[in-house]
C-alpha cells in the first residue's frame, strides 16, 4: 500500500505556507494563510511526503480535546489530508496515514472525511451521525416558549471570544463527539472575513441570558437576501447553536425559526436525537438528511477503552484485530461500572471479537456493537455478551464543526 519512493517526514514551521497551499489545491480552494493560521500550526504534528524538492502530500493532527461518553479526553484531530493531483494513487496517502497513526500520542484520532471511501482501510469508522436540516419556515410551525424572564441579545465578536467558551464546555459535558477549542481556535472560529461570506450577511452572534443575566446559550448565524416572484424568501444559515438549558435551547430556536422575511433555514450539525422536533408542530418540514460526521480511529485500545465511561457495569474480554498497529492486536479485559473503567491485556478466552474499526465505530456510544455483529464484524463467543447496553450512551454523539 505505502510507496517507499516518497519520503514522509515532519513538516517545519517555515513550510507552513507551502503545506497550506498544497492542501488547498488538493481541495480546490484558494489558499491565503494568515498569521493566526501560522500560530495554530503544530509543525511537529504535521507530516509531508516529498518528491525531490516538491511537497506532494500533507496531513496534520491538531491537539484538541473531545467529549466521549462520560469524559473529555485528548484526541488527535486529523486534517489537511491532501496529495498533489499529479501524484495521486501511488500510495502517498497510505504512507502518511501509516506514520501518523503510529506516532499519535493520544489514544484516539478523529476526522471528518471528504469522501466516505477513503479512511475505512486505515481503521477509521463513522462514530457519529450528523443530521442536516433544510427547514421550510412557512410550514414547520414553531411552538413558542413559555413566557420567562430570560432574554435574547446580540453579542460582538470580541465579547463572544471571552464569553462563549464555558457554554461549549457545557455541551461537551453533556454530549459525546464535541471538540474543544483553545483561545486561538475560538479566534479563528469567530473570524468573519467578507470574502468568505458567500453573499451572506456578517455573522450574527445571538445569545440567551437567564433571569440572573448569565449566558446559557448562543447561536452563530447569517442571513441571505432572496426575493422571488412570490415575495420575500430570505435564507438563514445557522452555523452553530449551543444551549445548556432547555429554556435557552427553545428561545434560540424559536427566534431563528421566526425571523421576518425568511423562508428557509439551513443547519448542518444537528444530532440524531436533536430535541428540536419536539418544539415544532410539523417536524417533516425540517427536511432532515442523515450524514456521516465524526470518524474515530482507536490508536491505543486499552487506554481508549479505559478513558470513557459506560452506561452499565460491564466485564468483558474483547479480542481485537488491527492490521496497521500491531500493539492493538490481542485480548483486553474491560471492567467498568458507571463511575470508573479499567482495561488490561489478558490471555483469557474472548467474549467477543472485532476489528479496531468496529470498536472505533462504537466508541462514542452512537452505534451499537450489535449493529456490527449483524454484518459479522463483531463475533459473539459467549452467548449474551452482546446484550450489554454498556457501550451505548443516553445521548447521541454530535460533531458541531467540520475541521
Ligand atoms: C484522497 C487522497 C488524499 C488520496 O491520496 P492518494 O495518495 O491518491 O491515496 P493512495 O494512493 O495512498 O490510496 C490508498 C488507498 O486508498 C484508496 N483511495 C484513495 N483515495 C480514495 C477516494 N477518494 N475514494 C476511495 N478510495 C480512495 C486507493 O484506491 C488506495 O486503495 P488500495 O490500497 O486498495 O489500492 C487524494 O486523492 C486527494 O488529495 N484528494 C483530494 C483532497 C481530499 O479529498 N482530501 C481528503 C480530505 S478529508
Amino acid at each position: 500500500m505505502t510507496n517507499p519512493e516518497y519520503l514522509v517526514r515532519p513538516a517545519t514551521a517555515a513550510e507552513h505556507d507551502r503545506f497550506s497551499s498544497l492542501f488547498a489545491s488538493a481541495m480546490m480552494f484558494e489558499s491565503s494563510p494568515s498569521e493566526l493560521d501560522r500560530e495554530l500550526f503544530e509543525p511537529e504534528r504535521a507530516l509531508v511526503a516529498v518528491d525531490g524538492d516538491q511537497l506532494v502530500g500533507t496531513t496534520k493532527a491538531m491537539s484538541w480535546d473531545l467529549s466521549v461518553p462520560g469524559a473529555v479526553v485528548p484526541a488527535a484531530h486529523v486534517t489537511a489530508v491532501g496529495v498533489r493531483a499529479t501524484h495521486r494513487r501511488r500510495g502517498i496517502l497510505a504512507g502518511l496515514m501509516a506514520r501518523q497513526l503510529r506516532e499519535v500520542p493520544e489514544a484516539l484520532a478523529v476526522l471528518w472525511a471528504s469522501e466516505p471511501g477513503i479512511y475505512g482501510r486505515f481503521g477509521y469508522a463513522p462514530a457519529a451521525w450528523g443530521v442536516s436540516y433544510e427547514v421550510d419556515l412557512r410550514r414547520v410551525g414553531p411552538r413558542p416558549p413559555a413566557a420567562t424572564s430570560g432574554r435574547l441579545e446580540e453579542l460582538s465578536a470580541d465579547d463572544a471570544l471571552t464569553q462563549l467558551a464555558p457554554l461549549l464546555r457545557g455541551l461537551q459535558a453533556s454530549r459525546p463527539g464535541v471538540s474543544g477549542r483553545s483561545e486561538p481556535t475560538w479566534r479563528r472560529r469567530l473570524l468573519d472575513k467578507p470574502e468568505d461570506r458567500g453573499g451572506k450577511t456578517a455573522r450574527q452572534i445571538l445569545v440567551h441570558r437567564d433571569s440572573t443575566g448569565a449566558l446559557d446559550g448562543y447561536a452563530l448565524w447569517r442571513g441571505k437576501l432572496s426575493w422571488n416572484s412570490g415575495g420575500p424568501a430570505n435564507e438563514v444559515t445557522l452555523e452553530e447553536l449551543v444551549a445548556v438549558t432547555p429554556l435557552a435551547y427553545h428561545a434560540l430556536w424559536y427566534h431563528l425559526l421566526t425571523i421576518d422575511l425568511a423562508a428557509k433555514l439551513e443547519f448542518g450539525h444537528a444530532a440524531l436525537d436533536e430535541p428540536l422536533a419536539q418544539l415544532v408542530t410539523n417536524p417533516v418540514a425540517l427536511n432532515r438528511r442523515l450524514t456521516e460526521s465524526l470518524w474515530v480511529r482507536l490508536t491505543d485500545v486499552a487506554r481508549a477503552l479505559a478513558q470513557r465511561r459506560y452506561a452499565t457495569a460491564v466485564d468483558l474480554v474483547i479480542e481485537v484485530t488491527d492490521d496497521l498497529l500491531p500493539q492493538n492486536n490481542g485480548r483486553f479485559r474491560l471492567t467498568a461500572d458507571t463511575e470508573r473503567a479499567s482495561c488490561e491485556r489478558t490471555e483469557s478466552g474472548p467474549d467477543i471479537s472485532l476489528s479496531v474499526t468496529a470498536l472505533g465505530g462504537a466508541y462514542l456510544g452512537g452505534r451499537s456493537l450489535a449493529e456490527f455483529a449483524a454484518t459479522g464484524r463483531v463475533v459473539e463467543h459467549t452467548p449474551g455478551a452482546l446484550a450489554t447496553a454498556a457501550f451505548g450512551w443516553p445521548v447521541a454523539p454530535v460533531s458541531i464543526e467540520i475541521f
